[in-house]
Order: C-alpha cells, then structure tokens, then sequence
C-alpha cells in the first residue's frame, strides 16, 4: 500500500527547509509525495522551487502585495482544505513557524489527518518576538503526531511543555541538508557583478539580511541609520544587503541605504548565490532564522538584529552576538569584528551547531515507521 504525504510549503525558508524531505520521501517506492504551495511568497518561493527543481503539485498562488496574516490564513486555509479533502493523505508534512506551516497543520488537524512538524520546539517564550511565528510554532507542536526537534534544546522545550516524549525526535535541521547540498552543487554565480565582487578579495564584506514583522517602523529606521554610520566609518568595506521583497522592508531600506558608494542592495539573490555571497562575507548581520543556522557551518560570525532568538545555540557556542536593531550595539558589535582580529578569529569558527546534513534521513525513516512500513 503506498501512503499519500502532504508536503505544505509557502515561503522561501520553507521551501529550502522541506526539498530534503521531499526528496527523501520521493525516493520510498511505499510513499507517494503530493507537494502543495501556498505561494505565500511569489517570486522568493519560485527562485527555490527551481534551484531544488521541486515539482509542485498545487500552487495555491495567494500571495497579495503586502498582505495581511489574516489573508495569508483564510486564503491558504481554504485552498489546503479542499486539497485534503480530495486526497486524504495519511499524513501532512509541515515546517517551521510560518502561516503556511502553521494553516497546513490546522487544516490537517481538523480532518484528524497525523501531522509531523520538522522544526520543532524552537521557542523565544516570547508570543511577540518573533511576531507571529512563535505562535505558529507552538499552536503545530501541540497539534502535531510526530515533532521533529532539530536539537537537544529544542526538545527539552517541548519536553517542558508536557509533549509526550515518544512523538519526539531529534534529527538536526533539514537547513544544513540543503546547505550542505548547494554547496556540493558548485554552481556558478548567476549574476556577473555578483560574481566578480565576491572573487576580487581585497575587500571585505558584510552581508545584511532583515525582515521581521515586529522591526516594521521605528525598529527599522534606527537599524538603518546605524548602516549608515557603519558604512561612512568603513568606506573600504562592502555591504550587500539582498533586500526583502516585503514593502515595509523595501521600501525604507531604499530611501535610507541607496545611493552610498560601499553598499549594494540587490533584490533578494537566489539560494545558489546567496551561499556564495555568504561564504564570501567577512561576518553577517541578520534577523533570519535560517542564516543564523547556516552562517556557524560556513564559520561566518552572525549580529542577530533581534532582541531574543529561538537559536541559543549558536550563541551558547560564541559564533553568534544579539544585537537587536539598536544603533549602539550594531556599531560597538560591528567594529569589535573589523578591528579586533583576536575576537574575529575566535568567532569564525566553522561549527555544525544544528545539525550533520542527515536530518531529512532520519525524519524520513520516522515517518515510514509512523506510518508502519518499516
Ligand atoms: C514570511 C514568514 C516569516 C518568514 C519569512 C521568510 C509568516 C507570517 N511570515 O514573512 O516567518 O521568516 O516569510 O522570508 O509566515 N513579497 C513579494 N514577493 C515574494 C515574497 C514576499 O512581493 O516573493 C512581499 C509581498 O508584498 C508580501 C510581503 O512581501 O505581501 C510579505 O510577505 P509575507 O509572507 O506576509 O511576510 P514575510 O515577512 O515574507
Ligand atoms: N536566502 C536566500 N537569498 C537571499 C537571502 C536569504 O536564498 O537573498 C536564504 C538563506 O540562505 C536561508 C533562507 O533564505 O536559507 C532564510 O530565509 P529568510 O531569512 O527569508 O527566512 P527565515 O529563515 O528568517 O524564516
């Protein structure tokens, strides 16, 4: 008998995070992959569907300019619904903390469909920080069959909150599958100006990424000054910030940031590209969940631009600094790393802080013996 699995992705971070898995699940002649988009990010989703050459099922199409959680729910909620209806898949596979995710289990959960959720048990213990997905990921841990904790603190979280021990396991995160995966590809960069910044060595550079919902507004605006200062103070450094494709991040990091001779600011850059600009960087300054897990395997040091992060580790192992979007911190932070090369060297270590590049295996042989064939 073969099992149909629901595989729900939305966004980029999803879709980077689950193509280990499908391609895992595609490989059991026993299971039978049906991959659904949301589509709650467009253009950003589309650059990995095509990297990974995943082959979507149903593309939902939702996304909207500028659209609210609300949209992003009802949307992805009615759509997913039908699609469960139709198939009655034997279990619905989800990632993370995002509305996708977060809907996929919940429409799943209403039809007593078995969840498993890769990535859990990541929590800031804080419902605001990051807004909404500490909420995302707690409402699937409570209604998931099987919880994938990518670390040994991840599941001391959800043992903490009374999650049966024996619907856990740890695995390490599907991130380092997909980044150990890229860089195995060797693929040239896509972008000639691209491509000769990052092999002319002779500067540095510092590489940007910020996104998050609750930095909208002032947040934001004092993050860019602080840029700005940063970069008049270095003028020989380089910064290229990949700018998130959200209007309320666009549109302020344009009006700050453009125009200055030592910053780039290039749409967002396909996963192939944004690895080798990462590997290329001389530390990173970002509020991104998955780049605080992958800059440690590159042995890049990471400024998180948050207040609290659901990834200690990485700063438990002193290969990342929280620095919040605040202006002092950003700078003091910023020229420790550019002046004080002891302190540099001792932070850019290369460290598999979460995770061997197996985890989707060893997901992937938890959900067959859920499901009973192995
Ligand atoms: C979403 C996730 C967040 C994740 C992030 C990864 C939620 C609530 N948020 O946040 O957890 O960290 O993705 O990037 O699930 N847009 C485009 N093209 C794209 C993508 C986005 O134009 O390809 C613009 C649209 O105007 C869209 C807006 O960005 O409405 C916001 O997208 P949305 O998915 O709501 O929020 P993100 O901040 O991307
Ligand atoms: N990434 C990318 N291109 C970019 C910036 C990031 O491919 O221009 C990748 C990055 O390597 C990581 C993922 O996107 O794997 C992180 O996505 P994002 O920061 O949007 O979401 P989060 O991880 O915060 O949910």
């Amino acid at each position: 008998m073969t099992h149909k699995i629901f595989l729900i992705i939305g966004t980029r971070p999803d879709a980077i995070k689950m193509a280990p898995v499908i391609r895992e699940i595609k490989m059991q002649s026993v299971l039978e992959p049906i991959v659904v988009a949301t589509a709650q990010h467009r253009e950003m989703l589309d650059q990995v569907l095509k990297v990974f050459d995943i082959k979507v099922d149903y593309d939902l199409n939702i996304m909207r300019s500028n659209q609210s959680l609300d949209n992003i729910t009802i949307s992805a909620l009615d759509g997913i619904a039908k699609l469960l209806d139709k198939y009655k898949p034997s279990m619905t596979v989800v990632q993370g903390d995002t509305t996708s995710s977060f809907v996929g289990g919940l429409a799943s959960f209403y039809r007593k469909i078995p969840i498993a959720h890769v990535e859990a048990g990541l929590r800031t213990n804080d419902l605001f920080h990051p807004f909404p997905e500490e909420a995302n990921r707690r409402l699937l841990d409570a209604i998931s069959q099987l919880l994938f904790p990518p670390t040994k603190i991840a599941l001391q979280n959800l043992q903490a909150e009374n999650v049966p021990i024996e619907k856990c396991f740890i695995t390490g995160n599907t991130a380092i599958d997909s980044l150990m995966w890229i860089i195995n590809q060797k693929k040239p960069i896509s972008i000639p100006e691209l491509e000769k910044i990052t092999s002319d060595k002779s500067k540095r550079i510092i590489v940007i990424t910020a996104h998050r919902r609750e930095s909208f507004g002032a947040p934001f605006l004092e993050f860019i000054a602080a840029i700005r200062e940063l970069s008049k103070g270095f003028p020989d450094v380089l910064i290229i910030y990949p700018v998130h494709l959200n209007p309320n991040v666009d549109d302020p990091v344009r009006s700050g940031l453009s125009g200055i001779d030592n910053i780039l600011l290039p749409k967002p850059l396909g996963y192939a590209d944004f690895v080798t600009l990462m590997n290329r960087a001389y530390f990173i300054l970002t509020d991104s969940g998955g780049i605080q897990e992958e800059a440690p395997v590159l042995g890049k040091p990471v400024l998180v631009l948050r207040d609290v992060t659901e990834r200690p580790e990485a700063v438990e192992a002193g290969a990342a600094k929280i620095v919040g979007m605040h202006r002092d911190k950003i700078l003091v932070e910023s020229r420790k790393l550019l002046l004080d090369d002891q302190e540099y060297r001792k932070i850019a270590q290369k460290r598999f802080i979460y995770g061997d590049g197996k985890a989707s295996k060893r997901i992937v042989k938890k959900i067959m013996k859920y499901l009973g064939d192995s």
